[in-house]
């Protein structure tokens, strides 16, 4: 299966977001990641439906929006309305996970679900009807630029063998810290999207050449 490349514009330049854009898609991204935090769930506070429409007009890229905010549930018309592809939410936030991740479908979306570093991943086995892909969050939510937690490489194999045994498809993808330097052995691990702020914003050469630095660095 293709590896997916998912620039997070939590951070890109907000200032210049259609240039940031214009690279991402130059660069051959698959989707631009847009990172939803409320301030309660965790401790930032950064984009709306607003975000996720502003970029629906200005690429025709997949957007695949991260919520990162208690009750979910609330919101998923609105980001639909957006322009949101795919729609994630938090296993942590949500009670009515099944329901929620049906709902979210059935608005004409992908359905996905993330876990936390701590939360264990078994609800997954009672989920494969309802979900299109999975988040590994490889870092704790709230903020870019933090670094990759080691054992995640574990978490992930366990999610391939989880889905694997349910005779799923639904698609790995990891989100915190992905760099040229880790990103080919969870990609060994089985992660295929892979969701990326600072490695592709703040590379050196530019967003076109960080994104194909973690490419390359899986080719390798
Ligand atoms: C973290 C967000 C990530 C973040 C990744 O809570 O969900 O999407 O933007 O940024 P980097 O790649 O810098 O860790
Ligand atoms: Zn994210």
């Amino acid at each position: 299966m293709a590896l997916l490349i998912s620039p997070s514009i939590l951070s890109a330049d907000l200032g210049n977001l259609e240039r940031d854009l214009r690279a991402c898609e130059a660069g051959g991204a698959d989707s631009i990641h847009v990172d939803v935090m409320d301030g309660r769930f965790v401790p930032n506070i950064t984009f709306g439906p607003v975000m996720v429409e502003t970029c629906r007009a200005i690429t025709a890229l997949p957007l695949d929006v991260h919520l990162m905010i208690v009750e979910p549930e609330r919101h998923l018309e609105a980001f639909a309305r957006a322009g949101a592809d795919a729609l994630t939410v938090h296993y942590e936030t949500c009670p009515h996970i099944h329901r929620t991740l049906q709902s979210i479908r059935e608005l004409g979306m992908k359905a996905g679900i993330s876990f936390n570093p701590g939360t264990p991943l078994d609800p997954l086995r009672y989920l494969g009807d309802v979900v299109d892909q999975v988040l590994i969050m490889t870092v704790n939510p709230g903020f870019g630029g933090q670094r990759y937690i080691p054992v995640s490489e574990l978490k992930i194999k366990d999610c391939a063998a989880l889905l694997a045994e349910e005779g799923s498809e639904a698609l790995i993808q990891i989100d915190g810290g992905v760099e040229a330097a880790n990103i080919a052995r969870n990609y060994q691990a089985g992660a295929r999207s892979f969701i990326a702020g600072t490695a592709v914003f703040r590379h050196a050469g530019g967003i076109a050449a960080g994104i194909q630095a973690l490419r390359a660095a899986v080719a390798d």
